[in-house]
């Protein structure tokens, strides 16, 4: 996740060291054991071999709150995955829509993938633009 930050998020951070440094700030061991064990949070990675390809977050409230595909697995088709099973996730705990807040770099993944934006870009981190998005399922979407 670090290096996916660091490595891809370039049109995010514009490589400034004190942007990356407050991004980077929380993404420690110990914050992540933390969020795995937090009861309202499914966590998954996406693996090939002994690799962690990607790891994405979603709460049991529909929210999205990582997807970081690994600098050595972009553009296989590991986020597309990722983001299929948060959405399934999201809807098997009743949600009718998933959230979440898109970096520069990801957005047109999400808006290719049925999110529109909602309101204003927010700053994070000292970044330019974060988008607060949002993509309603279809009242025939499967279930898991
Ligand atoms: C943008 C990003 C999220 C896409 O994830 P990915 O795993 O690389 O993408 P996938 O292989 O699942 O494919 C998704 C997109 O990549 C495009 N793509 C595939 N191969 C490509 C290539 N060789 N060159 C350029 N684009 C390519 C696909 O066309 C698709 O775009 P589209 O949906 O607009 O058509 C990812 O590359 C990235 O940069 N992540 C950085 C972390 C981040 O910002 N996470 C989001 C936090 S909110």
């Amino acid at each position: 996740m670090r290096r996916s930050i660091a490595e891809l998020c370039g049109s995010d951070h514009h490589n400034n060291p004190a942007i990356l440094a407050r991004w980077l700030a929380n993404k420690t061991p110990e914050n992540f054991t933390a969020w795995i064990a937090e009861k309202d949070n499914r966590m998954f990675v996406a693996v090939e071999n002994d690799a962690v390809l990607a790891v994405g977050a979603v709460r049991t409230n529909g929210e999205v709150t990582l997807n970081y595909v690994s600098p050595d697995a972009r553009f296989r088709g590991v986020s597309r995955a990722m983001l299929a099973r948060l959405e399934a996730t999201a809807q098997a705990f009743g949600n009718d829509e998933s959230r979440l807040v898109s970096t520069e770099t990801a957005r047109r993944f999400y808006l290719s993938a049925g999110y529109r934006q909602v309101g204003a870009p927010e700053g994070k981190f000292g970044t330019t633009s974060s988008y607060p998005m949002v993509k309603r399922f279809a009242a025939g979407d499967e279930r898991p």
